[in-house]
């Protein structure tokens, strides 16, 4: 059988050729389509359109299966550091010792930011969502760091990188401390990067601060499970920015905007404002569970379900067990908390949710464990884009080295044809 489809317009028989990706993907390569018939396609949306061809991120919904670079996330999660899974991601390899040496060093290295950002943030109003100042201070690091814009070689691709993964931890904790009018926390070189993650937006000025192994091995895994998910929205946005040679750090400020949106990057803080909202009603789950079920009723259970994954999310299975770790340490007694445990308890064994496949998802439990932890909801998506900037930055590398073209999709006209004044 030739490795071609053919398509008939107009009596005409054109072939084109079929892809085939290593996890048994086909798709028809369309590149000629244009030119040899005359048409385009419409796919608003994109939701049947392979934008590239990526060797990054396999997932696989069906099966509830997430790779990076060939590694299951179960695997990355529970063995790995983040700042490794983000080598493993940007590089295409796990770090050997002198790698990772290397790597993390040059990252203490440049983890300082011009003091001059704290005037910019303190320009912010204290109402403004943080997304907002982190996508600013995201396109500020451009006019303060300029070499990173042109970049052509690879010295030049490592230093643009290096100097992200430094700064943004510290852009972003800083974000949190101007929300709660707190100093701001300064990274310690003794520090790995996910406990200065957590000295920068924990530490009191008046008490002395140490992460425990829990809270640091939570964050770790939460950041990872979020490290990258293929084409997405946001990581779109910065392949497509990114296509017209923008620099690294205006694509990368360009994804935290398309990651803002409460269809994207928002759903782990539309469930801490659902569950807050059933604690104000009185607290009956039960009565939240028959709203969910019932078909007229719009509201749905949020975090519950998910789009791609049908089976279940390997990312929630790994994170519950984590979020009852530190839950159980932690030992706070907030009642929103225990609305979610009684919910996730009623929703696993009602047939509603079981006969649907409708698991708790990976959302879910993350804005738990943030909530636990005294993030505020408006952070939980800023706490997202921190572990999504690795995955932004692979998918943006790897555009840049295979010379992907600018992105620049056509469209059906539909409005007036020609009108005289
Ligand atoms: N609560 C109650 N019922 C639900 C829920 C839910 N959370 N999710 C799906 N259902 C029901 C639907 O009503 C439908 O029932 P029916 O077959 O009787 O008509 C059935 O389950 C299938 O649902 P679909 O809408 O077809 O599933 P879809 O893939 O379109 O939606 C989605 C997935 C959007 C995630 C949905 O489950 C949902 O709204 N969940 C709550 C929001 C949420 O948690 N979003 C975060 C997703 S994770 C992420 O984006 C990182």
């Amino acid at each position: 059988m030739a490795d071609e489809i053919e398509l008939i317009y107009k009596g005409v028989n054109y072939k084109f050729p079929l892809v085939h990706g290593t996890e048994n993907e086909t798709a028809i390569d369309i590149k000629t389509l244009r030119a040899q018939t005359g048409l385009i396609t419409l796919d608003p949306g994109f939701k049947n359109t392979g934008s590239c061809q990526s060797e990054i991120t396999f997932l696989d919904g069906e099966e509830g299966i997430l790779r990076y670079r060939g590694y299951s996330i179960e695997d990355l999660a529970n063995q790995y550091s983040f700042i490794e899974v983000a080598h493993l991601l940007i590089y295409g390899d796990l770090p050997t010792t002198e790698q990772l040496d290397k790597f993390e060093n040059d990252i203490r290295d440049y983890a300082l930011v011009d003091e001059d950002f704290k005037i910019i943030l303190k320009s912010f109003p204290k109402s403004a969502h943080p997304m907002g100042i982190l996508s600013s201070l995201t396109s500020a690091l451009i006019a303060f760091n300029p070499s990173s814009v042109d970049i052509n070689s690879e010295k030049d691709f490592y230093e643009a990188i290096i100097m992200l993964l430094a700064k943004f931890p510290v852009l972003a904790s800083w974000t949190h401390r101007k929300m709660k009018g707190l100093p701001l926390n300064y990274p310690s070189y003794e520090l790995s990067y996910t406990e200065n993650l957590a000295h920068m937006m924990f530490r009191m000025p008046n008490k002395d601060f140490k992460a425990s192994k829990t809270v640091v091995s939570v964050l770790n895994k939460l950041l990872i499970l979020h490290a990258d998910h293929e084409q997405n929205c946001s990581t779109s946005t910065v392949r497509m920015v990114g296509s017209s040679h923008a620099g690294l750090f205006a694509s990368i400020a360009s994804g935290i905007s398309a990651l803002w949106g409460p269809l994207h990057g928002g759903a782990n803080q539309a469930v801490i404002e659902m569950l807050e909202e059933i604690r104000i009603d009185g607290g009956d789950t039960q009565k939240f569970m028959a709203k969910a079920k019932d078909k007229n009723d719009p509201f749905r259970l949020m975090g519950f379900g998910h789009r791609v994954y049908k089976n279940f999310d390997p990312r929630a299975k790994i994170i519950k067990k984590a979020a009852d770790e530190v839950l159980s340490e932690l030992g706070i007694d907030d009642p929103v908390l225990d609305i979610a445990k009684r919910l996730e308890q009623e929703a696993l064994q009602d047939p509603y949710f079981v006969d649907r496949k409708l698991y708790p998802n990976v959302d879910f439990y993350s804005g738990i464990i943030y909530r636990a932890l005294g993030i505020p909801t408006e952070m939980f998506t800023v706490m997202f884009a921190i572990g999504r900037l690795p995955g932004w930055i692979a998918q943006w590398k790897e555009m840049r080295f295979n010379k992907e073209p600018i992105g620049r999709p056509r469209q059906v006209y539909t409005g007036a044809t020609h009108r005289s004044p």
